[in-house]
């Protein structure tokens, strides 16, 4: 499906831009993070099941934490218009990066595209950072701490577990550091402020830090058993068409007929595409990347008590995973299997943010204390265009763009700024990047998000 699409440079958009004051003056800053420099053998302290230290962030640096938010980048080999949109991405980072200072770039997925890596010597783990840091030296030093995409899985997955385990510093091209110690990992920031773990009593009201769950979609999406999530006669429909051998006229005759019989409606608006892609994907990750059942319920008791852990030290609660529980988009859609198994659980457990890609657009919705936050557009493949119905209630913003997000918080105060990058000029601007062929585009602060947490321990979103 994917293969068809183009890496198109974007065209001028005009979308409503949100609290624009609130993004400028909470996004820029000169002043860069004690400790973002992330040298081997450093102070950083791992979280529980954590890697080698020296690759993670220094979780006692500063009394503000800074990072990145990207997914979806590392384009195919041999897409030279993807390339072309990744660098582009790649030279917008770099110039909020130099304002911003982020601490780390947090990576959610899809970094190796079409299919993986072969093994832990596949030239295409140094490559693709290569070529977002030969646009992006800001960003070169710091760990990108990631997740499992679903490009990612059709590959070795416990060759990228190794490599994201260790340090790089003898990387040919410099120091990246890819950081995936595990399929589901935790990390938390504390903070200079706080002398003891959680929130450290001298102030229980300021909250501890900020704790990050790094989850693995492959195996709540693709782990045998997650199918029964699908309706079940569209699934019935979807099976007979992926029975039928690819590209055969019987395959065609069946998509025709079962596209017929689910043509896209309000309460299905991808028709039979967002269980048809969601199938084949699965299809294409070997049995090894799609986990057992059991690995996928490990998954979700322990996201459970990594919740409960953040909600415990009154820390910021930031689950970061490839694939969206809602998408507006026209690439996916709802994942139905996250509906149901990881949705409730965020809700249940106090989480703040759920960072997902997968869609190739950036967008926000809000569900039960949940912000729902599609920062998929990071050029490695094609834009997804946005569902016609894209105005539902609880989709806030949407934008198929170029872009990244930016978040800044301290113990008190969470403030996440959606950047954009394309032709058009207007309010938000913050600076202008050449493409390759040395086109200007604007890169603009287009959309934002403000929590704020009171004494008594409550979060608020503020607006104004
Ligand atoms: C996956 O990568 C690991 C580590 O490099 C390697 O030992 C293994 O043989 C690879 N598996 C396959 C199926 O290629
Ligand atoms: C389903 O996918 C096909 C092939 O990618 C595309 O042409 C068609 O427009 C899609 N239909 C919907 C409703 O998104």
């Amino acid at each position: 499906m994917h293969r068809r699409d183009r890496c198109a440079l974007p065209l001028a958009l005009g979308f409503a831009l949100f609290a624009l004051h609130v993004l400028l003056s909470e996004t820029e800053t000169t002043t860069p993070l004690d400790g973002r420099a992330h040298a081997p053998g450093g102070r950083a302290r791992a979280a529980a099941g954590a890697p080698a230290p020296s690759l993670l962030p220094d979780a006692r640096a500063g009394d503000e934490l800074r990072f990145f938010v990207i997914g979806d980048w590392g384009a195919p080999r041999e897409r030279t218009e993807c390339k072309a949109t990744q660098r582009l991405v790649a030279r917008a980072m770099e110039l909020v990066a130099r304002r911003a200072g982020p601490a780390f770039v947090l990576s959610l997925g899809d970094a190796f595209y079409l299919n993986g890596v072969r093994s832990e010597h596949d030239g295409r783990l140094d490559e693709v950072f290569d070529e977002t840091f030969a646009h992006a030296p800001s960003l070169a030093a710091l760990p990108w701490l990631s997740v499992l995409g679903n490009h990612d899985c059709r590959g070795n997955v416990s060759a990228l577990l190794r490599a994201g385990s260790r340090p790089r510093a003898d990387a040919p091209g410099g120091s990246r550091a890819f950081v995936l110690p595990a399929r589901h990992w935790a990390w938390a920031w504390r903070g200079a402020g706080d002398a003891g773990g959680g929130n450290g009593g001298h102030d229980a009201g300021r909250g501890g830090g900020a704790r990050f769950a790094f989850v693995d979609t492959c195996s709540l999406v693709c782990a045998p058993g997650a199918e029964a999530f699908e309706e079940p006669s569209v699934l019935a429909d979807v099976e007979r068409v992926l029975r039928e051998p690819a590209r055969s006229a019987a395959r065609r005759a069946a998509l025709a007929a079962a596209e017929a019989r689910w043509p896209p409606s309000a309460s299905r608006p991808l028709g039979l595409n967002a269980t048809l892609g969601r199938q084949s994907e699965c299809r294409r990750m070997p049995a090894r990347s799609r986990a057992a059942p059991r690995a996928r319920d490990e998954q979700l008791a322990w996201l459970s008590e990594q919740l409960r852990a953040a909600r415990a030290a009154r820390a910021w609660s930031i689950v970061a995973g490839h694939s969206p529980i809602r998408s507006a988009g026209a690439g996916h859609g709802d994942y139905p299997q996250l509906l149901r198994a990881l949705a409730p659980r965020l809700q249940a457990g106090g989480a703040h943010l759920y960072l997902a890609g997968d869609e190739h657009s950036l967008q926000h919705a809000h569900e039960r204390g949940v912000h729902l936050l599609v920062l998929g557009a990071g050029g490695g493949l094609n834009l997804h265009p946005l569902q016609p119905a894209a105005r539902a209630p609880r989709v806030r913003w949407a934008a198929a763009a170029l872009g990244f997000a930016s978040v800044r918080l301290s113990a008190s105060r969470l403030a996440l700024s959606v950047y954009t990058v394309s032709r058009s000029d207007g309010a938000g601007s913050v600076g202008r990047v050449l493409d390759d062929a040395g086109e200007p585009h604007t890169v603009r602060a287009a959309h934002g998000l403000v929590l704020e947490r009171r004494a008594d321990g409550s979060v608020e979103e503020v607006w104004r």
